[in-house]
Formats: structure tokens, sequence, C-alpha cells
């Protein structure tokens, strides 16, 4: 099953085949644009009451698990890539990158990860420290444990959020990616989060400008996911091709959404219709 296809298909039926559980709310990091409603409210789900409802799901075909971050629960996503694996249900871990070590990136290979993604911003240590407040040299440790990933069989999906800090250098940090041996970049619209006030979201004309850049110069065996954008994609000409994809949410359809024990509907939809600035 290629990454995204549940969100690129029309459904037919609507069982239940895709599922993104939020296995803890805590993180290391502290993003100030995070959409984890309620990060590092201790809440968190285990493998040993993820499994049995799994088991409830006979038509399930993608897991996802997400956070906060996910590799503070590491042997738990060890436990739940490997009773996926053996169903044959596909799975993808939701990593800001900076917990993984060559061992541990081995283990969830062999276990039967199928999709790694982890977000990359920046190009440059210095401006992801002075961003994030965080010591320049984890910078370097995420790059090494992408590159890492990309040697693997396990799909390594790099994802951009495309925003004020990085909406000006979308061609450059794609450049970084497929050097980091990654061959798919997700590039996420942000979305205004109403619960912090963060609003540092790209304005129309620059958004417009960013994806067609990004098109114009994606390398010929890169593959494009421009997400939250497809409700306006007409409104300002974008068009899907080979290697260049405009998935839609599924939210309520094939996929749910367990967001650390209550199941809303899609966590993006819950905090504004808007997408960008005018
Ligand atoms: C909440 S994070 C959890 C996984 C992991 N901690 C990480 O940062 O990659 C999942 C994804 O949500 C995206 N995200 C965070 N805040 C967002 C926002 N305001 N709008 C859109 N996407 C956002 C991040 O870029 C990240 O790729
Ligand atoms: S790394 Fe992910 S979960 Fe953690 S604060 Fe940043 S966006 Fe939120």
């Amino acid at each position: 099953m290629k990454y995204k296809s549940l969100e690129l298909e029309k459904p037919i039926t609507y069982e239940l085949e895709g599922l993104e559980i939020g296995i803890t709310s805590n993180c290391n990091f502290r993003c100030d644009y995070c959409c984890a409603y309620q990060r590092n409210d201790g809440n968190s789900i285990g493998a040993k009451e993820i499994i049995p409802l799994l088991e409830q799901l006979p038509h399930l075909k993608r897991v996802r698990l997400s956070g906060g971050e996910v590799t503070l629960k590491y042997e738990d996503c060890v436990e739940v890539v490997s009773y996926c694996a053996a169903r044959g249900v596909q799975t993808q871990l939701n990593s800001n990158g900076s917990l993984l070590s060559e061992e541990r990136i081995q283990r969830l290979a062999d276990a039967g990860l199928t999709t790694i993604h982890i977000s990359f911003n920046f190009t440059t240590a210095e401006a992801f420290s002075q961003y994030y407040h965080i010591h320049p040299s984890v910078y370097q440790k995420i790059r090494n444990n992408i590159a890492m990933f990309a040697k693997t069989r396990v799909d390594t999906v790099l994802e951009t959020l495309l925003f004020s800090e990085t909406e000006h250098h979308m061609k450059e940090i794609h450049d970084h990616v497929y050097e980091m041996g990654a061959r798919t970049h997700e590039i996420q619209n942000s979305i205004i989060m109403n619960h912090s006030g963060w609003k540092a979201i790209a304005a129309r004309e620059t958004l417009k400008q960013a994806v067609n850049d990004l098109i114009a110069h994606k390398k010929e065996d890169m593959t494009l996911y421009f997400t939250c954008m497809d409700r306006f994609m007409e409104e300002l000409g974008f068009q899907e091709r080979p290697g260049v994809y405009f998935p839609h949410c599924i939210e309520g359809k094939k996929q749910l959404y367990h967001y650390f024990g209550v199941l809303p509907s899609c966590h993006y939809w819950q905090y504004t219709q808007r997408y960008f600035t005018a």
C-alpha cells in the first residue's frame, strides 16, 4: 500500500481501514506551533491496551502512531509494529527524530515498520537551535537518524510545515531532504492553533508561490504530498500529476484518530477552517 493511499482513493465502502493513535501526549520538544492540543498532560496508551483494540478491527490496513513524541514510548511502538506486521497491517510512526539511534532504527526496521515520518523544517543547526531553543547538536543527530532510516527498507517520509519560518526556504529544505536520502517529502500546510494563539501560517500568495516553485523544482524520483490544501487547490490553480499529490482528509470515512483515549474528528478540523492568511 502506497504512502497516503487511503487519503488518495475515493472510498466505495466505509469500512474502518486506518487508525491514528496518539500514543503519548508527552514530548521532549516545545514547538510553539504544536497541534497536540493537550501536550504533556501525562496521558498515554500502551501496547497492552492498543493491541486488543486493533484485534476488533478486521478491515484494518494501516495504523499510525503519533503524539506527542512516539519514541518516548519506544518499546510500545516496537510491540505494536510487530503485532501489525504479523497481521499484514501497515504501520507508520510520526516522530521528531531526536530520540532515535542506530540500534533503535534497526529494531523498528526488523519489527516490520512500513513508514517513518520525521519533521524537518530547518537546514542549519543554528536556525534549528534558535527556533526550538534546543542544543544545536540535536540537529545533527536528527539528520543522522534520517539518513540511517533512509538506508533501511522502511519508507522514509520527511514533513515540512509550511509557515512563516519555512515559506521562503522550501526549495532549499527540499534539497536537504533529497540529500539525506528520503524520496518522499510531505508539505503540511500550517493551521492556526486557537488554543495557544499561534498563527504564523503562510499568506495566500506566499503559499501559492512556495507550492508552485517546489513542484517546478521537484526531482524526477521525488514524490511530493501537499497536505491540508485540497480544499482550495482549484482556487489556487494547483493540479495533481505523477509524483505530486494533494491528499484529502478521510477522517470519519475510513480512518479514526484516537487521541489519548478520546475519538474526535480530524485533529486539524477542530481548530479552524482557515488555511492561509489573506
Ligand atoms: C504533532 S506532531 C507529532 C509527531 C512528532 N512529534 C513531530 O513533531 O513530528 C505531528 C505533525 O503535526 C505537524 N504540526 C504541528 N503543528 C501543526 C500546525 N499548527 N499546523 C499543521 N501541522 C502541524 C508537525 O509538523 C508534525 O509533522
Ligand atoms: S515535536 Fe511534535 S509533538 Fe513535540 S512539540 Fe513539536 S510538533 Fe508538538
